[in-house]
């Protein structure tokens, strides 16, 4: 794996694939890998000539200074991940590299960075907008993957990628999820072994909630769904809210969207979980 630390490095072997004509996989990640990252490196390997994954934690979407002091770093590990998987490229870049000068760009995404994550996590979703553009004009690529287990930034880089008509293809990955339900995640490491235990219950909630929703009306759906994560005294939620899949505006009821997708986050100890299921 060529492993490719700065800007104008990766931008010459990158210059170098495109001119043999390879199609580019890309994976953007801030490492910590788990088996979701490397499902999504896995489909990019079967679609792609040449698979590169980028590994930055990048500074400007972490609205909470301890979350990213704490944010788990593991390159050694990583790297042998990605051998494994034989990864073809992996970008590695330090802060200063990719923002060498302070960053004022601002994305107008209208309600979608608004709703949700966004209430809570104000100017994250520019974060990300602003690291992605970045690495899809370093690495080139022709399809980029990502997770619907961050359903929200999903749609906020299909939507960027839409709108300023990147000619990258955005692909949407299934969210990989341990044995008992909870969705994989880097943070997941901070748990403690109690936490591990009831963690699970989150998804097994929205789980029941699919199976019993389009009995119930969509405020009646969300308010059971509440009552059973505060069942919980240890799992504190930020929100959980039924929602329009595309345009993620909270819906009113069962008829009035082609898609329904249910989001929420929660506080559990010192860690902030989210995840979501399709409804319809
Ligand atoms: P990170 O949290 O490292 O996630 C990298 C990619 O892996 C994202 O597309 C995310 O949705 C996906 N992913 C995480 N957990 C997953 C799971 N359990 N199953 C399937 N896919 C999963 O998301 C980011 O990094 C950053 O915001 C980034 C896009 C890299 C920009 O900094």
């Amino acid at each position: 794996m060529k492993i490719l630390k700065t800007i104008a490095q990766a931008e010459q072997y990158i210059d170098d694939i495109k001119s043999q004509s390879k199609a580019i996989g890309f994976v953007p990640t801030m490492g910590a890998l788990h088996s979701g990252h490397i499902s999504l490196l896995k489909r990019a390997t079967i679609e792609n000539d040449v698979v590169a994954c980028s590994i930055f934690v990048n500074p400007i979407q972490f609205n909470n200074p301890d979350d990213l002091k704490n944010y788990p770093r593991t390159i050694d590990d990583d790297i042998q991940k990605l051998e494994e998987i034989e990864c073809d490229i992996l970008f590695y870049p330090e802060v200063k590299e990719v923002y060498p000068e302070p960053v004022f760009d601002k994305y107008n995404f209208g309600q979608l960075d608004k709703v949700l994550e966004g209430k809570f996590r104000p100017g994250h979703f520019n974060g990300v907008a602003v690291i992605v553009r970045k690495l899809f004009e370093i690495i080139q690529p022709d399809r980029a993957y990502f997770g619907m287990k961050d359903y929200q930034q999903l749609r906020i880089i299909q939507t960027m990628t839409e709108n300023l008509e990147l000619p990258v293809q955005i692909i949407p990955c299934p969210t990989l999820r341990e044995k008992n339900g909870l969705a994989m995640s880097s943070r997941n490491v901070r748990l403690t072994a109690k936490e591990r235990l009831i963690a699970p219950s989150i998804y097994r909630i929205l789980v029941e909630l699919k199976k019993k929703a389009t009995a119930l009306s969509v405020a009646e759906a969300e308010s059971w769904a509440l009552s059973q994560l505060n069942n919980f005294k240890e799992l504190k939620v930020e929100y959980l809210e039924i929602v329009d899949s595309k345009t993620l505006l909270p819906v009113k009821d069962w008829k009035g969207s082609d898609g329904v997708v249910v989001c929420v986050a929660v506080h559990l100890g010192y860690v902030r979980l989210i995840d979501n299921l399709i409804i319809f």
